[in-house]
């Protein structure tokens, strides 16, 4: 178990937990997705991009490969020491300031479902404060039916199973989510706090931080490109 785990937030199996209930060793192991296909698709080659939430560099690298220039963000030092190529900054989300600006801001891995409020404000804050005036911030949002569909599994065929497993209220609109990532030598867990956000809600969020929805990345709506606020 990590030091100082956000409160709502816990994570078990081998190496190091992050804050928010993430295993490094973990992470390190997931394959990645379509996430460069989505970033690659909606922004301009070349872009810098800030990448919030970046973990051990699972989308970074490919992001790096493709020729885009990533500053790496994420709260944790473990995680941080795993990225390759890009610059790194180990800070809370909430609390960067970096003085500039990028093409980019990503905040991915459905992070804007902050099971707090404030960290939320906070989130989308960063992203508003960093994202150069025509430049646009990428937001990777949960599906319809996240914290409905349960239990659920997927089997990956690199050989592991990740199972959503519940999604109990803890008030104040929040859920408490488990989730076991199942492979042949070692198992994972993570508990976290997610706040579901209706398209009305998210918008509202988004307002609050001077960004709005330009359009959706995906058909499933869980991509958002979002933008600075028309006087923002
Ligand atoms: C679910 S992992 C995803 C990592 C990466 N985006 C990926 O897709 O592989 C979430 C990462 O975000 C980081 N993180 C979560 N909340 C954070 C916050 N408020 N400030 C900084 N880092 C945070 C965690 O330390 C973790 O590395």
């Amino acid at each position: 178990m990590g030091l100082n785990m956000r409160e709502g937030y816990q994570g078990t199996g081998p190496g190091a937990i992050t804050p928010d209930g993430c295993a490094v060793e973990l992470y390190a192991r997931l394959p990645v997705g379509s996430e460069p296909d989505i970033v690659a698709a909606a922004v301009p080659a070349g872009a810098h991009i800030l990448e919030l939430g970046c973990g051990v560099g699972r989308v970074t690298h490919p992001l790096l490969r493709r020729g885009f220039t990533v500053t790496a963000v994420d709260e944790s030092p473990q995680m941080l020491q795993r990225v390759r190529g890009a610059r790194t900054i180990c800070s809370p989300i909430e609390q960067l300031d970096l003085g500039e600006t990028f093409d980019v801001v990503m905040l991915a891995s459905f992070l804007v479902h902050a099971g707090d409020a404030e960290v939320r404000r906070g989130l989308l804050r960063t992203c508003a404060r960093h994202v150069a005036q025509d430049g646009c911030v990428l937001i990777q949002r949960e599906g319809a039916d996240y914290h409905t569909d349960l239990p659920r599994e997927r089997v990956d065929p690199s050989g592991f199973t990740v199972r959503i497993l519940s999604a109990e209220p803890v008030g104040d609109g929040v859920d408490s989510v488990r989730a076991e990532y199942v492979f042949p030598d070692a198992t994972w867990t993570q508990t976290f706090l997610s706040r579901p956000l209706t398209g009305e809600q998210f918008e509202e969020a988004l307002e609050e931080a001077g960004l709005q929805t330009d359009r959706c990345l995906t058909d499933d709506g869980t991509w958002v490109r979002a933008v600075r606020r028309q006087g923002s």
